[in-house]
């Protein structure tokens, strides 16, 4: 399976800090933002990776980042996001590098404490399709909103008035190849983009779209200043922990 991260956008919810750098690179504790969810595909067990990203600072990625060795990765691929045309739109671009393939995308500041071993090794044994992870959230509003019915999704709305549920749909997608021509079909939302959540109910409608709940703690370390801190804290705790 290969894995895709994101990490493009201007980070408009983070300014001043991502004036004039891209968000994905900030410090998150004691590493860059974007280490931490190459960190969770290699241990995840992933080995080729192609990481999307745009803007002015898009070389820097391959100062900080280089071949991926670092990360335990056999090659880090690059690809490069002209414009603000969303999530979707970026996982376009990983079609070749994906070739065929099944893939797992992780938004490049979503942070996790939970290994995702366990979901890359359920859908490896998926027959096809996509499987996407939900997280109970006090504020579904900010996310993407899985309206759940037992282990059945009965819809995804893209940050809905009035949420039907509070599971977030986090940034951690996995799909087969299905999804490449789903994209195609897209278009743009009211804010321009591509939406995942469009892909997510492409899969839906089509009767083939598996999710779990997530037990540990997830951060949304983009999404906004509060959210950066807390994801500094989380991983603070979480690497006290570890030296236990
Ligand atoms: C994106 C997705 C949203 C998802 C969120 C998770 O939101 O559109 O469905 O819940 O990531 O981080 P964005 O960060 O683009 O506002």
């Amino acid at each position: 399976m290969k894995g895709v991260v994101l990490a493009g956008g201007l980070g408009t919810r983070l300014r001043p800090l991502t004036s004039i750098t891209n968000k994905h690179l900030l410090p998150v504790y004691d590493q860059p933002m974007i280490f931490y969810p190459l960190q969770k595909l290699a241990e995840a067990g992933i080995r080729d990776v192609m990481l999307v990203t745009g803007g002015n600072s898009a070389g820097d990625f391959l100062r900080l980042l280089g071949d991926g060795s670092h990360f335990g990765l056999d090659t880090l691929n690059y690809a490069y996001q002209t414009g603000e045309g969303g999530i979707a739109e970026a996982i376009g671009l990983t079609e070749a590098f994906v070739g065929g393939d099944k893939f797992i995308v992780i938004l490049g500041d979503n942070i996790l404490e939970d290994s995702l071993e366990p979901y890359v090794e359920t859908f490896r044994k998926q027959e096809n399709g996509a499987r996407i992870l939900l997280k109970e959230v006090n504020n579904p509003r900010d996310y993407g909103v899985a309206e759940i019915e037992g282990d059945r999704i009965i819809s995804i709305v893209e940050k809905p008035e009035c949420p039907r549920s509070s599971f977030a749909v986090i940034g951690v997608y996995m799909y087969d190849d299905y999804a490449f021509e789903v994209i195609d079909t897209l278009q743009p939302s009211a804010r321009g983009e591509l939406e995942v959540t469009d892909i997510n109910n492409a899969y839906l409608s089509a009767g083939k779209l598996k999710a779990d709940i997530i037990e540990g703690w997830w951060a949304d370390s983009g999404s906004s200043i509060d959210g950066l801190l807390e994801s500094g804290i989380r991983a603070r705790e979480l690497r006290v922990r570890s030296k236990m």
